[in-house]
């Protein structure tokens, strides 16, 4: 997990903007994570979009970066819960279990508001 730098932008509220500046690019159908506010984030580009969530999965903390990602959801890798990337509902109970988080590209660096 020490693939980047993370860089406080700008602040919003009690939310701020935190630049990630990834060593590698992350291309298209490929997820990292990173720590932020003691946080473990994981954030995957799918299908030309980027998504950010909680890097812990919702059940029993499984590295949600490390799921399968298809037709705009993740599969935790340990017992195969699902969430959707965009709104962190868990696919089955249709709740929102994950917490997920707006996250952007500015100059080809990303931007997370947490
Ligand atoms: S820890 Fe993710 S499904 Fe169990």
């Amino acid at each position: 997990m020490d693939n980047y730098d993370v860089q406080r932008e700008q602040a919003e509220g009690s939310r701020e903007w935190i630049q990630i500046n990834l060593r590698e690019s992350l291309e298209d159908g490929k997820a990292t994570e990173v720590m932020i506010k003691e946080r473990v984030i994981a954030v995957f580009r799918h299908e030309g979009g980027l998504f950010a969530m909680d890097g812990m999965c919702a059940h029993q903390g499984g590295p949600i970066s490390e799921g399968q990602v298809e037709h705009g959801c993740v599969t935790c890798p340990w017992h195969g819960w699902q969430y959707e990337l965009d709104t962190g509902i868990q696919t089955i109970n249709r709740q929102p279990l994950q917490e997920t988080f707006q996250i952007r590209e500015s100059d080809g660096k990303l931007e997370i508001l947490i």
